[in-house]
């Protein structure tokens, strides 16, 4: 499709409102055409809280092993996790054993998986859930153990027989760029000669950016999702740094996302302990505007109601799951404010702005209408909706009004803007 440049855009509303849905474009490129993540895909991963934790004699309530993902397994049926749209329960590195069997096949530490991935995998599927599990491009994963370089057929059919459904495939211990980038193809061609559905989430652009800038046209035809910037931690260092790299590079990477292909700014760490309530409200919120998949990483099992709350919240996971699949991007910073948009099927709009303002309290901050939305989401009028940190109707807003909020430090304000006519 052509655009046109901004100077062409013909003067009427209704031209305008169309074009509101065409720009910053539909994704010029293709998605992987395995009919899976139409929306960001949703579920839980076990690196980020409980990392390459293999020693279930000290530790055996979170140690990487059949055991902790049987419990999770359970805890998202009964605890409506399921129910709202975490679905993928996913194993990350060290759950093989260090070395493959006689017939070259990868297999899982026969000590803290003794029943194997293939009846982790009935277990995980009789709960209604789907697995994903991990593996790397290179000779090694990140954490040493067997990679798939070599394997890769006969690790996407082990993959397959065994009923995986989401592969989460790393790119440590390659010899070189086109070693990552054929692997990554590669593998995502085994995947579908299996026949099997299984989502395939990269790393591809990570490893590729200290080397050149990534073809997101050319990932998006072999990925899922993918991420692009460094590992999250808890931390809201690490939550601002994921933010910052996304708004740095939202020319690039926004335009790109779409249904069957998104960018990955890494796993969800609220539940956990490095997150103030508001740093929580923010990660919730900014994620649902990058349309990002969410991926939980926490303990199920200790998790406060608050936090529960707020990863089951319908109303910001239905802006994250919007059909109309457009990743959101940084409107503007402005005295230490950011203020986020997201445009969303029915011509609505989903708006966030943060305080970055690390000291003093929360800070007012007054936006005219007419300025979000690409000047359409009001126009000529809106009923805006707070979603987050409280869900309150704060009525109708005309083209002309202003929206004054209050923004507690590295805290949030999500809002909903619905047309009314
Ligand atoms: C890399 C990935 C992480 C995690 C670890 C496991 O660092 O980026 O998400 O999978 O490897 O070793």
């Amino acid at each position: 499709m052509k655009l046109m440049s901004r100077a062409q855009l013909p003067g009427c509303v209704l031209a305008l409102r169309f074009l509101a849905l065409v720009l910053p474009g539909i994704p010029g490129a293709r998605a992987l055409d395995n009919g899976l993540a139409m929306t960001p895909t949703m579920g839980w991963l076990h690196w980020e809280r409980f990392m390459c934790n293999t020693d279930c004699q000290e530790d055996p309530d979170s140690c990487v092993s059949e055991k902790l993902f049987m419990q999770m397994a359970e805890l998202m049926d009964s605890d409506g996790w399921k129910d709202v749209g975490y679905e993928y329960l996913c194993i990350d590195d060290c759950w093989m054993a260090p070395q493959r069997d006689s017939e070259g096949r990868l297999q899982a530490d026969p000590k803290r998986f003794p029943g194997g991935i293939r009846r982790l995998a009935d277990y995980v599927h009789s709960k209604g859930l789907k697995l994903g599990i991990y593996a790397d491009v290179g000779r090694q994963t990140c954490a040493g153990f067997p990679g798939s370089y070599g394997y890769y057929d006969i690790d996407a059919e082990t993959f397959a027989e065994w009923g995986v459904d989401l592969l989460k495939f790393d790119g440590c211990y390659c010899d070189s760029l086109e070693h990552l980038a054929n692997g990554y193809k590669y593998m995502s061609l085994a995947l579908n000669r299996t026949g099997r559905s299984i989502v395939y989430s990269c790393e591809w652009p990570l490893y590729m950016w200290p080397f050149h800038k990534p073809n997101y046209t050319e990932v998006r035809e072999y990925c899922n999702h993918w991420r692009n910037c460094a590992d999250i931690y808890d931390a809201w260092q690490s939550v601002k740094s994921v933010l910052d790299w996304t708004s740095s590079n939202q020319e690039r990477i926004v335009g790109v996302a779409g249904p069957g292909g998104w960018n990955d700014p890494d796993m969800l760490v609220i539940g956990n302990f490095g997150l103030s309530w508001d740093q929580q409200i923010t990660q919730m919120a900014l994620w649902a505007i990058m349309a990002a998949p969410l991926f939980m990483s926490n303990d199920l099992r200790q998790i406060s109601p608050q936090a529960k709350a707020l990863l089951q919240d319908k109303d910001v996971i239905a802006i994250n799951q919007d059909p109309l699949g457009k990743q959101g991007y940084r409107l503007r910073k402005e005295d230490n404010i950011e203020v986020w948009e997201r445009p969303l099927s029915d011509l609505a709009w989903a708006v966030a702005m943060v305080n970055l303002q690390e000291i003093g309290g929360p800070r007012s901050h007054t936006i005219s209408v007419a300025s979000l939305g690409r000047g359409l989401a009001c126009l000529p009028d809106c009923l805006i909706t707070e979603l987050l940190p409280v869900k309150r109707k704060l009525g109708f807003y005309e083209w002309t009004s202003s929206l004054k909020t209050r923004i507690n430090p590295t805290g949030t304000v999500l809002l909903r803007l619905d047309r009314t006519s």
